[in-house]
């Protein structure tokens, strides 16, 4: 007890000595006085070991020396702009700043979008992996070893074991879905794919795509031409045109690429449609009887379609987006832009 009244008498020195010159110095001594780890919190808790006889007036010895405390640092804390009471120029009844929201990526709009109108004609979203195997990536599109339309795709394969690649398309999902499901199956699956290209405006080593995959009994060509022509009317407007061109997909017989009327120019020819009116935004097909049986589905009885589109693509005619950098640079100017839902 006698050793605390002495401590207290040295404090009460200090404090009286203490010249509060400035900011820094006024926070100093709030911290060292004050403060929640403080001289008057530390002296208060010795209370405890104090005798109960005594505690009375150890007490209000306390407390008068929380009071000089106080005063000293009262006295300067308006002149110093002490953190303890609200700076008397400041309106604290403005209304405060506005938090920047974040917006979502034009990618994951049209992404939505498409996940949307497909969901209304039945389709469930699958998901694949994005590091795949030949087997789901080429072999089971029968695209054997040597195949030469392995070469449309220009592949990252992954060094430490040569099985794995990153997929160049989202039919993998295809392959992984009609492993696992019995027809009737109705999905779609979006994704990230990676292709070894140099980057450009037209070109990037990883884009977006849209797989759709539909197998029943008795689905024909004329199901995926008015399920296609469905979709690009809820997404781009009733006026504009679908065309077909026969193509080449190793896993659909036939095969079909599908394009739209140019948005951007509205058909009368502009570099985005190379002067042609047309912009091509898919490729399908009816599956091949041999990737049914791959699966041990019976092409007799069941045939489907299937179609993939790119994901950057679409939202370059839906937005007019010119160059493909500009979705992975993470421009905030460039972003901001999309704010509302399509
Ligand atoms: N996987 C093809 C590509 O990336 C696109 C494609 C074409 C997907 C025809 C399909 C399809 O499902 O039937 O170029």
């Amino acid at each position: 007890m006698e050793e605390l009244l002495e401590k207290l008498d040295s404090y009460r020195k200090e404090i009286i000595d203490t010249q509060l010159t400035g900011a820094e110095a006024a926070e100093t001594y709030r911290i060292r006085f004050l403060g929640t780890k403080g001289i008057v919190k530390n002296l208060f808790q010795e209370m405890k070991n104090v005798p109960a006889d005594r505690k009375k007036e150890f007490g209000q010895i306390l407390n008068e020396f929380k009071q000089l405390a106080e005063s000293k640092y009262e006295q300067v804390k308006e002149t110093v702009g002490g953190s303890a009471s609200p700076d008397s120029s400041t309106d604290w009844t403005l209304p405060g700043d506005p938090i920047a929201v974040g917006t979502r990526h034009p990618i994951s709009l049209v992404r939505n979008r498409i996940v949307q109108i497909f969901g209304r004609l039945g389709f469930a979203v699958a998901e694949g992996p994005e590091i795949e195997d030949d087997w789901h990536n080429f072999t089971a599109l029968n695209l054997p070893e040597d195949h030469p339309a392995r070469d449309m795709q220009d592949t990252f394969y992954i060094h430490k074991n040569p099985d794995w690649l990153l997929r160049t398309h989202t039919s993998s999902v295809q392959a992984r879905v009609l492993e696992t499901q019995k027809p009737p199956i109705r999905i779609i699956c979006p994704g990230r794919v990676y292709r070894n290209e140099t980057i450009s405006a037209r070109a990037h080593c990883f884009f977006h795509q849209c797989e759709g995959l539909y197998v029943d009994e008795n689905v024909s060509f004329a199901d995926l031409k008015q399920t296609l022509y469905f979709f690009v009317q809820e997404m781009f407007g009733k006026t504009v045109k679908i065309r077909f061109r026969p193509s080449y997909f190793p896993f659909t017989e036939p095969s079909a690429e599908m394009d739209i009327t140019c948005l951007i120019c509205g058909g009368t020819g502009c570099t985005v449609c190379k002067q042609s009116g047309w912009v091509e935004i898919l490729g399908s097909g009816m599956v091949h009887p041999k990737m049914l049986e791959n699966f041990g589905i019976d092409s007799e009885q069941y045939t489907g379609f299937a179609f993939g589109m790119g994901v950057e693509r679409i939202c370059q005619l839906k937005y007019r987006i010119n160059d493909l950098r500009l979705y992975s640079q993470n421009d905030v100017r460039f972003l901001k832009q999309f704010v509302s839902a399509l």
